[in-house]
């Protein structure tokens, strides 16, 4: 027995000894590779890449799609760019992705943006906006992107003529279980259960408890979101400025089903587009093609690589009891996401046969990018340079615009503001006394 435990002992060592050398070995070749990672850009540096020397760029797939489209000489459209538009960014929707690319089309294109006052990040999101809650500006306004209830005749009162209104919408079920768990309410209602389904399943079971501890004055951690105000009843089509008894004292037309409809209606008429987060490419490619925007400009940066559809795919669902008592409990998001998914469909079908050609090239193009983009150590001060397609000249992709796609572009537009117009920088001077006041 006691001659056993020695012998463990010992090879216990033995394993020890045989751990460390695999662990210096592996330092070794990682500290060998990172430094062929560190001197990677003076070889690559400067290189004219095809995109076919990025991984998942497949010409095959455009003999698929017959000469005329892929091959075919660009057919330019009978339209001019269109850059007045008012983004209306509801929580969890893909919409910072988003952001991130009208932000940098604002950017490029020099336009006049509706930026949030000081060091504020909302354009008084989740009350109603108000001319407090951004900088004024002498120069006639052309972009509104960060997060605002959407008000139509206040905004477009500031906004250029002809501005464009546009927003994302995501499945009400899918957007539930991600807002529940970005805004950390689990543990701020103190929810039995914290983690997975089953914590979406416990909060549905009990919902109204959860709702009114979540939502009771001085809760901790809340950080931007008020007291009373819930995330996770009808956020989206609160965000569309439907009258949904927030803040309180306002109309609530949410058990009016004759009036909810007709809101829908009045939103369809008003905005050019609305896009869906299940259908991101598709979406973007309709924007671009409403917009008459190039391919360069919709391409976008997600920090973790994998498309929103194939990550939907991997998430996991809710319960069909559990979405069905969801539906009861935010019906008005559902009865809006139903709606636009009928129009965006309607949409796309206006769109011709090439509509999915566009998207299939643009897939290809975007890969392409997010391989350049995320290994840029490996490719600074190289592009890859993109062919003439059926839907666009040739174009350049360089390391520069990667910097663009990755960086925070807020802070940078406030700061060109600031430069042009100094007098509005620390708006508004004086503390104005209002009704409500927003956190972030
Ligand atoms: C942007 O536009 C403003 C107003 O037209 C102009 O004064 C400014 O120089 C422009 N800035 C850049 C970077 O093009
Ligand atoms: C929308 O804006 C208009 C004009 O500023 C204002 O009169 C109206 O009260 C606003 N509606 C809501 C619901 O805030
Ligand atoms: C928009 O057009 C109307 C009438 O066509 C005009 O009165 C108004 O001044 C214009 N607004 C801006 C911001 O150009
Ligand atoms: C949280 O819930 C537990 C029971 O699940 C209870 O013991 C505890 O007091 C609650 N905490 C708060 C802050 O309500
Ligand atoms: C609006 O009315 C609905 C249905 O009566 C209710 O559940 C909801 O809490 C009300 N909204 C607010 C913000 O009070
Ligand atoms: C959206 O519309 C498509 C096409 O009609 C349909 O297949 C899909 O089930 C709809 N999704 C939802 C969540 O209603
Ligand atoms: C792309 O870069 C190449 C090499 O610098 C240049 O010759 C070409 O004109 C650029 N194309 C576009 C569309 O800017």
């Amino acid at each position: 027995m006691a001659y056993r435990r020695l012998v463990q002992h010992h090879q216990t060592h033995v394993w020890q000894f045989v751990c460390l050398l695999l662990s210096l070995y592996l330092l070794g070749v990682l500290y060998l590779n990172v430094s062929y990672l560190v001197h990677q850009p003076q070889r690559a540096g400067g290189r004219r890449l095809s995109p076919a020397d990025l991984v998942g760029f497949d010409y095959r797939l455009y003999s698929l799609f017959g000469e005329d489209f892929i091959l075919g000489r660009y057919r330019p459209r009978d339209c001019k760019p269109r850059k007045n538009f008012a983004f209306i960014k509801c929580m969890k929707c893909a919409t910072e992705t988003l952001g991130g690319v009208l932000r940098r089309y604002s950017y490029v294109h020099n336009l006049s943006v509706v930026l949030p006052v000081k060091d504020k990040i909302y354009l008084g999101w989740p009350f109603p906006m108000t001319p407090l809650d951004h900088r004024p500006s002498g120069r006639e306004y052309n972009a509104l992107i960060e997060h605002a209830i959407y008000n139509g005749t206040f905004m477009r009162s500031f906004m250029a003529n002809g501005t464009a209104f546009l927003t994302i919408l995501r499945e009400p079920g899918d957007h539930f279980v991600s807002t529940l768990n970005y805004f950390n309410v689990f543990e701020i209602a103190n929810v039995s259960v914290r983690h997975g389904m089953e914590a979406v399943h416990e909060y549905i079971r009990n919902i109204e408890k959860y709702e009114t501890i979540y939502k009771r004055p001085a809760a901790e951690k809340r950080y931007c979101i008020p007291d009373g105000f819930s995330v996770s009843k009808n956020l989206l089509s609160q965000c569309l400025g439907m009258p949904l008894g927030f803040p309180s004292g306002t109309p609530n037309i949410t058990d009016n089903a004759r009036a909810v409809r007709q809101y829908i209606k009045a939103l369809d008429k008003e905005f050019l587009l609305v896009m869906l987060m299940e259908y991101f490419d598709e979406s973007l490619v309709l924007l671009r093609r409403l917009m008459c925007w190039t391919i360069k400009d919709i391409l976008f940066h997600v920090s973790n690589v994998g498309s929103y559809r194939s990550k939907a795919a991997r998430r996991p669902q809710l319960s069909p009891d559990d979405r069905a008592a969801h539906k009861r409990w935010s019906s008005v998001d559902y009865a809006l996401y139903s709606h636009f998914n009928k129009t965006f469909w309607n949409k796309v079908g206006l769109q011709g046969p090439d509509f999915h050609y566009e998207v299939a090239h643009f897939r290809q193009v975007q890969k392409a990018v997010t391989s350049f983009c995320l290994n840029i150590a490996k490719y600074a001060g190289s592009q890859i340079e993109f062919p003439e397609s059926f839907w666009s000249p040739p174009f350049n992709v360089s390391s520069s615009d990667c910097q663009l796609m990755t960086a925070p572009l807020l802070p940078l537009l406030k700061k060109r503001h600031e430069e042009l117009e100094p007098q509005y920088a620390n708006y508004p001077k004086v503390k104005v006394k209002r009704n409500y006041q927003p956190l972030c």
